[in-house]
């Protein structure tokens, strides 16, 4: 693909990208691509080839995360990092993530050869939806240094565990501690759909995102008799399946209940699941945000309670575990600020939103100034093929990240590097 010249064509080039993407799944006719599954690898290749030209050094991780760096003007320059995740969803749309990584090579390539005073390293993260193994953000977790033995251990549907997928890929989990974020470091800079429908509300093409939702994320398991559906009268039932549904009606309640909280169940699944069989058990999941983690976390123990007494008063047993707990994020305020002049600059009015979506920023903010702005998402849809994106607005944001990396490698804003690094 040739290299683009002007902001228009860089985004054509940069949708056309995402649609090439999204022809690597796991999935025939449909875009799936969960952590290190094989079409991750092809993933790869053709991200290594975009950037080959570039001069790029590019490494994949221990953890699976693809890495590349453009160097700075001299060898010691700290580094930016741009990118996001090139994991997905079961049948995904083709830009949650995946635009966010080819936007950072939109940025270097919209340098034309020029040397900044930091490196710009634009990273695919590995995982971030948590779909293989309930777990979100195994790519960044590894670069703070959380990628811990519990979740090396943790299992996906197959048996396989995360120590195993590394492996099957042909890594090596002993180097993940390798991986982890060293040196003198700017910020991490993350590009990504809105995913929701505010822009598109407002007319806004752009958003600087000031904080990321918290969320837990949590399997609650019912446990009935199965039966024979033909034979066992109403009242004599332990059905499991009954028992999950009403606790779903209870969760959508406590969502509409309380201002800004969302709480879903995305996935149930029914043993032994048969259309003549009372379910024996029930096995369903939970996903509840809020900006503050106290709303949340009161939200999940009331859920927690509703669930035990659905189940008493059912006669079943109940079982639950949390799978992620993620307090609400906020971005680093100076880069959120000089995100806004960037987007700013391109003519654009500004605005500021929380993040309802998790991201990889979350994982990062923990130990880099971390910023991300929100590109307006048509339909408000995401999660499903029919996310798109209009070409103007990704014009808008190559704009918005080349006036980024300009405010950044201003003697000013360079200097005020600690003070960056200081404030997250
Ligand atoms: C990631 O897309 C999430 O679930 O927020
Ligand atoms: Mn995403
Ligand atoms: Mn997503």
């Amino acid at each position: 693909m040739p290299i683009a010249n002007d902001n228009q064509s860089r985004a054509a080039v940069a949708i056309q990208r995402c649609l090439r993407l999204a022809r690597f799944s796991e999935q025939e006719g449909k875009i799936t691509r969960t952590f290190l599954s094989p079409p991750m690898h092809d993933c790869h290749q053709e991200i290594y080839e975009w950037l080959e030209p570039l001069g790029a050094r590019m490494t994949v991780d221990a953890a699976g995360n693809f890495r590349a760096l453009y160097p700075g003007e001299s060898a010691d320059a700290p580094r930016l990092l741009i990118g996001s995740h090139l994991d997905t969803v079961p049948d995904a749309g083709a830009f949650d993530g995946v635009l966010g990584v080819v936007l950072g090579m939109a940025l270097v390539e919209a340098l034309g050869g020029k040397r900044l005073p930091f490196a710009i390293e634009i990273v695919g993260f590995s995982e971030e939806e948590g779909v293989r193994f309930g777990v979100p953000f195994i790519g960044s977790r590894a670069f703070v240094g959380t990628l811990d033995e519990e979740l090396l251990a943790r299992k996906d549907a197959r048996g396989v565990n995360v120590r195993g997928a590394i492996q099957d890929f042909g890594l090596d989990a002993r180097e993940i501690p390798a991986a982890r974020l060293t040196g003198d470091i700017l910020g991490y800079v993350e590009f990504h759909i809105e995913q929701g429908p505010v822009l598109e509300d407002l007319g806004l093409p752009l958003a600087a995102v000031e904080a990321i939702a918290g969320q837990s994320r949590l399997e609650f398991t019912f446990a009935g008799r199965a039966n024979h559906a033909g034979t066992a009268p109403m009242r004599l039932r332990h059905d499991a399946l009954a028992g999950a549904a009403e606790w779903i009606a209870a969760v959508e309640g406590e969502g509409r209940g309380t201002d800004g909280l969302v709480a879903t169940v995305g996935a149930v699944s029914a043993t032994p699941g048969a259309i003549n069989v009372i379910a024996g058990e029930a096995r369903v999941s939970l996903d509840v945000r809020h900006r503050e983690d106290d709303i949340r976390r009161r939200a999940v123990d009331n859920l927690i309670r509703a669930a035990q007494e659905i189940a008493s008063g059912r006669g079943l047993g109940l079982k639950h575990r949390t799978l992620l707990d993620q307090n609400a994020t906020p971005m680093d305020q100076n880069l959120v600020e000089l995100t806004e002049e960037a987007i700013r600059g391109t003519g654009c009015k500004v605005h500021r939103m929380t993040s309802g979506a998790g991201h990889d920023a979350m994982i990062m903010a923990q130990q880099v100034p971390a910023a991300m702005v929100f590109l307006r998402s048509p339909g408000g849809v995401s999660h499903g093929p029919a996310e798109s994106v209009s070409q103007e607005d990704v014009a808008k944001a190559i704009e918005t990240g080349s006036n980024l990396l300009e405010l950044l490698a201003s003697a000013k804003n360079m200097s005020a590097r600690t003070r960056l690094s200081q404030a997250s």
